[in-house]
């Protein structure tokens, strides 16, 4: 059992040492805005801040989470940055089929709590996610939005 703080609340998480971050909030949690793409810490679709930095929950075990906050999309507009990045998101209609999108929300959002006025190369390195409607120069329009 572990516990976990999840978007300011201390959950119990039961699960087996070297369970990935991701099975705990989508199947013991429930909490299925985290989305599941490659597993392999490629794609970001299971992208969630742990102490504010962007991190694929798909290769981050359980037992590293303990004295760490986590942020997932669930909460991320309780964030001044993150509902910046959502308004600019909808502005800017970005999502197509949208299974990426939590990821890449969660991605800018860490980007500008660290970078408040990225240039285009800071928004082209942060943003490594993939999105196979490719949606990447919407996404960086919101980005350069949300930063005005
Ligand atoms: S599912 Fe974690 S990076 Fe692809
Ligand atoms: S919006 Fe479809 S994968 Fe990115």
């Amino acid at each position: 059992m572990y516990d976990v703080d999840i978007n300011g609340n201390v959950l119990k998480a039961d699960a087996e040492p070297g369970t990935p971050l991701l099975w705990v909030l989508r199947d013991t949690l429930g909490m299925t805005g985290t989305k599941y793409g490659c597993g392999i810490a490629q794609c970001g679709a299971c992208t969630v801040l742990v102490d504010g930095q962007a991190t694929r929950s798909c290769q981050f075990p359980i037992e590293a989470v303990e004295q760490s906050k986590i942020t997932t999309i669930e909460a991320i507009t309780e964030d001044e940055v993150g509902r910046k990045v959502v308004e600019a998101w909808v502005a800017a209609q970005v999502p197509q089929c949208g299974y990426c999108q939590s990821g890449q929300v969660m991605a800018a959002t860490a980007l500008l709590k660290e970078t408040p006025k990225p240039t285009d190369a800071d928004i082209s390195d942060a943003m490594s996610n993939l999105c196979r409607c490719g949606t990447y120069n919407a996404i960086a329009a919101a980005v350069r939005q949300a930063a005005a």
